[in-house]
């Protein structure tokens, strides 16, 4: 919020003056969020109006979508509905109908992208542009990791995760929350002899990446890492039966930032650190590449 204004007013100034009042600026901001998300859970919080939105459900026939629904009609939004369940998907209609809103519904199997594409392009045709979205619908396996056929495993991810979007970070994510579980599940069935680390780097000098850089001022502070210095890292941690090591110590920070600070204080730091436009040159290179 106040991060860009140093750049604005300061044209000239040495970059090492630059940073600093960025730096005060940014620490500006994180107390700033931080002493709004303390009066935001003292006080009651301001709702929003959604009378005359059009907002789309997935999963509208299950428990919590029809619930939606109905709470989202409620309050006077436009409706458009979606499951692979018709007749659940229909009971819901009727019900957000009968509260006097405009309800679409749609058979869409959100497993399958070009059904999200072709269910997409006849809501904007014949509703008209979405403005909100609940991602609601979700399936679970409910078996032991290891006794979860493909088939599910596979469902499940694309249901509950790739209808969602498709990118390196929702992956990775991924990855967090299956290691995680999967470290748990041995853990309630005492399989104390499989251990599990998660190894977390930043930037590895590889190529992998080649273009990503965050601030410039900053970058002698947290280089890309050696390949060799992050697998001896990770090794000690596998090694060493460490559950999750972070490579290098300094990515613990933002690690712990993300659950503990308020989004506005993580969004100040991320900018701060130039986060935002890192991958901006990694991304021009890869669209050069493939034009
Ligand atoms: N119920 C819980 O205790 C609980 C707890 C935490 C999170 N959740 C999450 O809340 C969401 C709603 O859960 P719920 O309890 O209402 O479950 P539910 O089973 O009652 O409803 C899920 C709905 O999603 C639909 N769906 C499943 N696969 C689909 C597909 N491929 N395409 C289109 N629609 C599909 C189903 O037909 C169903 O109507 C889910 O994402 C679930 O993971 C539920």
């Amino acid at each position: 919020m106040f991060c860009s204004w140093a750049l604005k007013f300061l044209p000239a100034a040495p970059a090492a003056m630059v940073v600093l009042v960025d730096l005060l600026l940014m620490l500006l901001d994180l107390s700033y969020s931080i002493l709004c998300a303390v009066l935001q859970t003292l006080l009651p919080p301001r709702l929003k109006s959604v009378e005359g939105e059009l907002c789309l459900i997935t999963g509208a026939g299950g428990a919590l979508g029809r619930l939606f629904a109905l709470e989202f009609a409620k309050e006077g939004a436009q409706l458009v509905l979606w499951d692979c369940d018709t007749a659940a998907n229909e009971h819901t209609a009727r019900l957000a109908r009968d509260l006097g809103v405009k309800v679409h519904a749609y058979t869409v199997d959100l497993s399958k992208r070009e059904h999200i594409y072709e269910a997409a392009d006849r809501v904007r045709a014949e509703v008209g542009d979405v403005t909100m979205v609940v991602n609601n619908a979700g399936v679970v396996a409910g078996r032991r990791l290891l006794d979860c056929p493909d088939e599910l495993l596979e469902r499940t991810l694309l249901v509950n995760c790739h209808a969602l979007f498709w990118d390196y970070c929702a992956s990775k994510f991924g990855a967090v929350g299956f290691h995680e579980s999967l470290a748990l599940e041995l853990q309630a069935e005492n399989q104390g002899g499989i251990k599990t680390t998660l190894v977390c780097p930043y930037i590895v000098n590889n190529g992998m990446f080649a273009g990503c850089e965050i601030r410039k001022e900053l970058r002698s502070l947290i280089p890309p890492l050696e390949p060799l210095y992050t697998v001896q890292e990770s090794m000690k941690a596998i090694l060493g039966e460490q559950q999750m090591v972070c490579i290098p110590r300094l990515i613990y920070i933002p690690f712990l930032a993300r659950v503990l600070l308020p989004w506005e204080a993580n969004l100040a730091t991320y900018r701060f650190m130039g986060g935002d436009k890192c991958m901006l040159p990694f991304i021009n290179r890869t669209e050069t590449k493939v034009t």
